[in-house]
């Protein structure tokens, strides 16, 4: 049996991650590395991950090249958030007939949100027999997935609470300043308008594959401004030294209504000094279904499982847009690749 062949398009902090992690994995090869960057293009692939090692795969900024010469099974995306930088990204893979998995958030259930996008991805993937799915740690799974799974158990079902708070002080220094770390409250306030500050991106698309999963009509998704939280007194990190009112990190909730109540409520919290770190989920329901995962799931490892252990069941799955709910129960793909996917 030969090893899966994957191409890795962009291959920034999370990409460069997923490649490191798929160089050491059996029964899987890096054929193929797609990139924008000026300072990535054209250097080999181990250079731009900083291994010391080549890896033979010259970054290129040409996806149809690097496509029509290699021929992957599957291309992993991780360039972007936003469909409306993504989609066309997405259709330069799919037009290649090669299957997609990628980290774009709102990729995760585009259905509700970019209705539009959704439907032309979906018939484009089916035309070109290509699977395209949106997945990593949240959305994907944290406040998605294993919310679907947990639901398994209940009878009948009135409300749905997720929650996930981080200590941003155990994160990169990008991830600190992502979520305004260290900002006043009115450079907070202004990188929130500006877009500079988006905060987290998916939690409209998590309630509505929960919604869809369950058959639940929602009147509407309600996705609260996003807050930063307030140190109360001085906090810091390895990075950034944080006085009392300043911000600390951010906060923020999304609800799905359904005739007139709140079914479903997600809340996200990542700050420096948070004293918990949790992923907890309640079901309110015959029976109440009460969960907690401490510490949280780490983001980083978290996404880079997903993606890579989604790589057999992408590959199997029929063609079109999934989402996670569309596919078997996650489960890790600890063994050499070609033990659940035979190509
Ligand atoms: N679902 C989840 O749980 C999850 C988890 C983690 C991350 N994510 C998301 O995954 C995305 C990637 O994250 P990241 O931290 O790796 O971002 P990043 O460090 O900014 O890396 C993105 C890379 O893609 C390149 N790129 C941008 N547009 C491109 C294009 N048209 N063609 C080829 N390459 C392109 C960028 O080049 P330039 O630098 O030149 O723009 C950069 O090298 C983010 O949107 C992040 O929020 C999702």
């Amino acid at each position: 049996m030969r090893k899966v062949r994957v191409a890795i398009f962009g291959v920034g902090a999370v990409g460069s991650l997923i490649a490191k992690f798929l160089l050491e994995k059996e029964g899987v090869e890096i054929i193929g590395a797609i990139d924008i960057a000026k300072d990535k293009v054209g250097k080999d692939l181990g250079e731009v991950l900083g291994i010391n090692k080549k890896v033979g795969v010259k970054v290129s900024d040409d996806v149809d090249a690097v496509l029509s010469k290699t021929k992957p099974d599957i291309a992993i995306h991780a360039t972007s958030s936003f469909l409306k930088d993504t989609h066309q990204q997405l259709a330069s893979l799919i037009k290649h007939g090669v299957k997609v998995i990628s980290t774009c958030e709102e990729l995760s259930n585009p259905y509700y949100t970019e209705p539009k996008i959704a439907k032309e991805l979906d018939a484009l993937a089916k035309k070109h027999g290509a699977t395209v799915l949106g997945t990593g740690i949240n959305p994907g799974f944290l406040m998605d997935t294993l919310v679907i799974t947990l639901t398994a158990v209940c009878q009948k079902i009135e409300k749905i609470e997720a929650v996930r708070v981080m200590n941003a002080a155990t994160r990169r220094l990008p991830f600190q300043k992502k979520i305004g770390a260290g900002l006043t409250v009115e450079e907070f306030q202004k990188k929130i308008e500006s877009r500079q500050i988006t905060g987290h991106v998916g939690l409209e698309q998590s309630i509505a594959m929960i919604a869809d999963a369950l058959a639940w009509k929602l009147d509407k998704i309600i996705a609260e401004p996003v807050e930063p939280v307030i140190a109360k007194k001085p906090v810091e990190s390895e990075y950034i030294k944080i006085k009392a009112g300043q911000a600390a990190g951010l906060k923020q909730k999304a609800k799905g209504i359904m005739e007139n109540k709140e079914v479903i409520t997600l809340d996200f919290q990542a700050y420096i000094g948070a004293e918990e770190e949790y992923d907890a989920i309640t079901i309110h329901g015959i029976p109440t279904v009460k969960q907690k995962i401490q510490p949280c799931v780490h983001g980083d490892i978290g996404t880079v499982a997903m993606i890579v252990n989604a790589i057999p069941k992408v590959i199997k799955a029929p063609p079109g847009l999934l989402t996670m709910k569309d596919l078997p129960v996650p489960s890790a793909a600890v063994e050499d690749m070609r033990k659940y996917v035979s190509l």
